[in-house]
């Protein structure tokens, strides 16, 4: 995917460098010291949060394992609602917060600042009806519709602590993240849409409260016309509620380590980790990265086309955006309905400035043609940005040449869930632009490579990606287990964040990241653990053994392939392949849809049993000459199979 030597050097334009916030002199400068006095540093940028009560501590860190605690700003006071809304009025009162965009085309509404400021305190409102209380944990399960921010902002508001479950995971996967975080509130709609279809949002609930008990209310959004069981004494309709209650609804006082949120993330084993998030160091890196990285001024039009289901919609289309005064346009739908030039179309509609997407919808776009992207003039944009995997240097000069007509810098913007938002990425007005590389770090970031051993790589190397300090954005823990925090970061290299990517580091110091070097694939963008999908495989009752490996694949990055061992007397056939590919649909949703299923009468496995991912690895990438060695397995003879009957997806 990456190159060796980077032929193409992309120079910061001559406009951008002059009307830049952070010129490539200021971001030495401000790197510099962001490395060397950090204190100084933060003591600086907090202020562009309101508090109620200014921090005098930065921070109080320490990331070995027998006190691992993570703390920034400690004695501030402050409330991430208030800075999202509340503090740009009346100056922003008529300005537009958010431009919706629905999945019908014709569907669209703009809600100014004082608006969003009578609907999230109505919504807090509504929420302190049903009984919520500071500390709660609230569920939201909604669309892309205006509903899902202000269900945020006003969990944020009241000091309830969402969880927000994308829209495209099973029922299963939400009764699950209702137990983890013992959530006994949970809000969607009706119905979702997405490219035409609906969603059967308020029947998945339903159906996942049957598996989870403790849920005392459910509040449901009319979104669609569509009518639906309403569970008396349980469900209720948003609008009914919010029509009888007052709007007046003060923003609580919140400590800044109080937890913001949190959000289920894959990891390597087990069951997905609820990443907990706190309030001041987030807002903080939120709003600073926002501001820097889309060298954002109050009034451009921005558009994320992330949902709010992932870190990147709950950063960079709901916190960092409206904690900057920003106007943030949100897209119920998909890039390919009605007419596969709807983003561009999108752009033109509301004259996009900056626009952010995945590498996987722009390899989507590409393939269907230069056509449809030069049928719309994009004139309005001036910034272009790429989240969610390693971007191929092809992908990216489309991206650069076609859609930005070579104008717009492409920041392409390294981050995970667990780091709050963006750590490694250009700075449109200061970084020289490489394609396929995230290039340099964010103020007080500062990575590093290490190889298996954690011995330091110096110079131009490759190796497991590490962070050595923290920064404001960090997770704090595992909600409820804050073991599984230390073990899954911070052990495999005592005193360094492991972030479970590998990393090229050149000549230049520019960061090339590479993918997941442990058992998490990226689908598309979407995040998920192979032993998630093998643990649904081998539920079936038909299902002996399962392994699950990724393979690259043209659009979504990685591909699922799952190897199947079938129990003895059952005959393995393509009934069986589509039932278990429906099967992993529907217990963890349709992202994780299996993309080859190869039934094999065994596993390769060493003596001792333990299954060589790495040779299963191999097999579905194809390099099929390149197996390494196999004479540590029990039987080898298994491999042959496996070989043989290769499926190719
Ligand atoms: C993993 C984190 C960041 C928000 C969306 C995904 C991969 C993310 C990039 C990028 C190469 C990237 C990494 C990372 N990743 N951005 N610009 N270049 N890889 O968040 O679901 O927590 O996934 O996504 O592998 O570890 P996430």
């Amino acid at each position: 995917m990456t190159h060796d030597t980077s032929p193409t050097l992309i120079p910061v334009p001559a406009e951008w460098a002059r009307r830049a916030k952070i010129d490539a002199e200021t971001y030495t400068l401000k790197y510099r010291q962001s490395v060397d006095d950090p204190h100084a540093f933060w003591a600086e940028e907090l202020k562009r949060i309101d508090w109620i009560k200014a921090p005098t501590e930065i921070s109080d860190v320490s990331w070995s394992k027998d006190d691992l605690h993570i703390r920034w700003f400690a004695d501030g006071v402050l409330n991430a609602c208030y800075n999202c809304v509340d503090r740009h009025l009346p100056a922003r009162q008529n300005d537009v917060a958010i431009i919706w965009e629905g999945d019908d085309p014709s569907m669209d509404r703009k809600v100014t600042y004082g608006q969003l400021h009578d609907e999230v305190r109505r919504f807090a409102n509504v929420l302190k009806d049903m009984g919520v209380k500071k500390g709660d944990r609230v569920t939201i399960y909604l669309p892309m519709i205006v509903e899902a921010a202000y269900a945020m902002l006003a969990c944020a508001r009241i000091g309830a602590v969402h969880s927000v479950v994308f829209g495209g995971f099973s029922p299963d996967s939400i009764a699950g993240r209702i137990e983890d975080c013992r959530s006994e509130w949970v809000i969607t709609a009706n119905e979702g849409l997405r490219g035409g279809k609906t969603i059967a949002l308020k029947h998945n609930v339903d159906k996942a409260l049957e598996k989870v008990s403790g849920v005392k209310g459910v509040l449901v959004v009319r979104h669609t016309r569509a009518s639906v069981a309403m569970n008396v004494g349980r469900d209720q309709w948003y609008d009914n509620v919010a029509a009888r209650v007052d709007l007046e609804c003060p923003c609580e006082p919140m400590q800044a380590e109080d937890p913001l949120f949190i959000l289920y993330t894959s990891g390597s084993t087990g069951k997905p980790k609820g990443v907990l998030h706190t309030t001041g160091g987030y807002l903080v890196w939120a709003s600073m990265t926002h501001e820097y990285v889309f060298d954002y001024r109050p009034g451009e039009i921005y558009w994320c086309t992330a949902d709010v289901g992932w870190v990147t919609g709950h950063t960079y289309i709901v916190y960092g955006p409206l904690a900057n005064g920003a106007t943030t346009l949100m897209f119920e739908g998909i890039p390919t309905y009605p007419g596969p030039d709807r983003f561009w179309q999108i752009i033109d509609k509301h004259k996009v400035e900056i626009f952010y997407t995945a590498p996987t919808a722009i390899r989507a776009l590409e393939r269907l043609g230069d056509a449809h992207v030069k049928k719309h003039s994009r004139k309005s944009l001036r910034l272009l940005g790429t989240v969610g995997e390693p971007i191929n240097p092809a992908a990216w000069t489309w991206y650069w040449d076609v859609v930005g007509d070579r104008r717009c810098p492409v920041v392409d913007t390294w981050w995970q869930t667990e780091t709050g938002g963006a750590l490694i990425t250009p700075l449109p007005g200061a970084t020289d632009l490489k394609p396929g590389s995230a290039s340099t770090p964010m103020f007080g970031i500062q990575p590093d490579l290490v190889d298996a051993d954690g011995k330091f790589l110096k110079g131009a190397a490759s190796g497991n990606l590490v962070l050595k300090t923290s920064w404001p954005g960090q997770m704090r823990t595992v909600y409820g287990d804050h073991q599984r925090f230390i073990d899954t970061y911070f052990s495999t290299y005592p005193g360094l964040y492991f972030t479970g990517d590998g990393a090229r580091r050149d000549a230049d110091g520019y960061w090339w990241i590479t993918g997941r070097v442990d058992d998490v694939i990226n689908v598309s963008g979407h995040r998920l653990g192979t032993a998630e999908v093998e643990s649904a495989l081998v539920a079936h009752p038909k299902v002996a053994e399962a392994a699950v490996v990724g393979f690259p694949h043209d659009i979504k990055g990685q591909g699922i392939y799952c190897y199947v061992t079938v129990n003895q007397d059952v005959e393995p056939d393509e009934m069986l392949e589509a039932e278990l590919r429906q099967w992993v649909r529907d217990d963890i949703g349709p992202i994780a849809s299996p993309d080859a299923i190869q039934f094999a009468p065994a596993l390769p496995k060493t003596r001792s049993g333990k299954i060589m991912r790495r040779i299963l690895r191999k097999i579905a990438e194809g390099e099929l000459n390149n197996l390494g060695d196999t004479t540590t397995l029990a039987d080898p003879g298994v491999v042959e199979d496996l070989l043989a009957n290769r499926k190719s997806a």
